[in-house]
């Protein structure tokens, strides 16, 4: 199981910052298990591991088969919790530049803008290649990936004739609702559903991640095995779980003062899961003027950019530092003497010793700085241990959404961009609002 760490943040923590809010972990856990608090309806996550769909994971992987076999390219059409965790582990496990390397189908991630010059360079990209497409909208009627899932089917359409698209178009949206199920029922492509009872940044397990991920040749069944596991531990109740320490020690140090959390990792590959908790625990605590303001950095990259605010800017951050012990390869330094590299102290040293001493350098700089540190220890970048991670993640913002008395399922703030949008795009039903909009500026 990966291991957290309180102690760098310990000098900065009431001495009961556990014992005191062990009720209200109690009550939050009894909340997510028999899924009767507010957003209750969305908590099909908590077992989904274990409850998944055997049909359809073998689906899954039968049509991951089909479109390895057919395409040079899988374009998945998606936005916010329909994209972000297959990104996330995609990147993770395997590279940010999978597509360089890749032994199946180059995998590119649209539908998450409405630039027309990213649309543009995408579809000019594909214009000559086999590709699918894998269109992932639990409410079937996104904007972005509605937007996009038109472009590239009528280039689908072009190429290959409305059979030929057909055959090459993957849907994954509602079981039964919605305007891309309606439109995939009607044109018979293949679908995958997304659960009722599990919300976008929830979603990562079920088909709208298991899909792009298994085209990539990604050990899915070990990435839910993983999650089982961690759910097996994170269910049990008591204060030895790390997921109660992890929701207490953040209630705590935000009841502190501390209200950004910056989640931090030392591997590139991280970049995009910083994203996916990002939206996780932004969309989940952010509402009734409440929350922790969560963002990312990348270390030690970021050390040289945001390093000087972290170590003396406005004391109101704490970090969660993400660290895989083991690496999948080794890089000895060979400085020769009279080289002039400045490096001879490093000869023999292999790269993940000095990634660790400026992973403990930088933790004990933050903490004397006045920076918390939560710690999270992980073995390696596989799925499986990515599954456990993920798990994690989701049952402890269950629990903190729950101990900071909001509803952590629902996303209400999420529309009134969109309500706007729509007014003054002029689609049909926002007339008032356009009045009212008009009437501001
Ligand atoms: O977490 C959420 O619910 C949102 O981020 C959604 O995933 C996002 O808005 C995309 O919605 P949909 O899957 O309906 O296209």
């Amino acid at each position: 199981m990966l291991q957290f760490d309180v102690s760098q943040a310990l000098p900065f923590l009431p001495r009961n910052w556990l014992s005191s809010r062990l009720d209200g972990l109690t009550d939050s856990r009894s909340l997510l298990e028999k899924g009767n608090g507010l957003g209750g309806g969305f908590t099909g996550w908590v077992r989904y591991p274990v409850d998944y769909n055997r049909d359809e994971f073998d689906r899954i992987l039968q049509t991951a088969r089909i479109i390895r076999d057919q395409s040079d390219v899988l374009i998945v059409v998606g936005i916010g919790g329909s994209y972000l965790g297959a990104r996330a582990v995609l990147e993770l496990v395997t590279s940010p530049n999978y597509n360089l390397f890749c032994k199946g189908p180059q995998i590119f991630f649209t539908g998450n803008t409405l630039s027309p010059d990213a649309l543009n360079e995408l579809l000019y990209y594909v214009r000559d290649k086999d590709f699918s497409v894998n269109v992932i909208s639990k409410s079937g009627s996104t904007t972005e990936s509605s937007i996009a899932f038109l472009l590239f089917r009528q280039l689908l359409e072009r190429k290959f004739g409305r059979d030929g698209a057909r055959n090459r178009i993957f849907a994954t949206t509602d079981w039964k609702r919605g305007t891309l199920r309606t439109l995939a029922t009607q044109e018979g492509y293949a679908t995958f559903s997304v659960p009722d009872s599990i919300g976008g940044r929830y979603s990562v397990l079920t088909a709208a991640g298991l899909l792009p991920l298994a085209v990539a040749g990604i050990d899915v069944g070990a990435l839910l095995s993983g999650a089982s596991d961690a759910m097996g531990l994170l269910r049990q109740p008591g204060q030895d779980n790390p997921a109660w320490q992890y929701a207490a020690a953040r209630h705590a140090l935000y009841s502190g003062g501390k209200n950004i959390e910056l989640l931090a990792c030392y591997e590139p590959s991280f970049r995009f899961f910083g994203e996916w908790w990002k939206q996780l625990f932004g969309e989940s605590e952010g509402k009734d003027s409440q929350g922790i303001f969560p963002a990312s950095v990348e270390f030690t990259a970021d050390l040289h950019s945001m390093g000087q605010y972290i170590q003396e800017g406005e004391r109101n951050i704490f970090e969660t530092v993400v660290r895989f012990t083991r690496s999948s390869s080794t890089c000895t330094l060979t400085p020769t003497p009279g080289d002039h590299s400045g490096l001879d102290f490093l000869r023999g040293r292999d790269l993940r010793f000095v990634n660790e001493q400026a992973f403990r350098g930088t933790v004990l700089a933050h903490v004397d700085g006045g920076v918390p540190n939560l710690l999270l220890s992980v073995d390696e970048r596989t799925p499986y241990w990515v599954g456990q991670l993920i798990y994690f993640f989701e049952y402890a913002c269950g629990l903190s959404g729950y101990l900071l008395g909001v509803n952590p399922f629902d996303q209400p703030g999420v529309e009134a961009y969109k309500d706007n949008m729509f007014a003054l795009l002029g689609k049909p039903g926002y007339e008032e609002k356009l009045k009212f909009l008009e009437s501001r500026c």
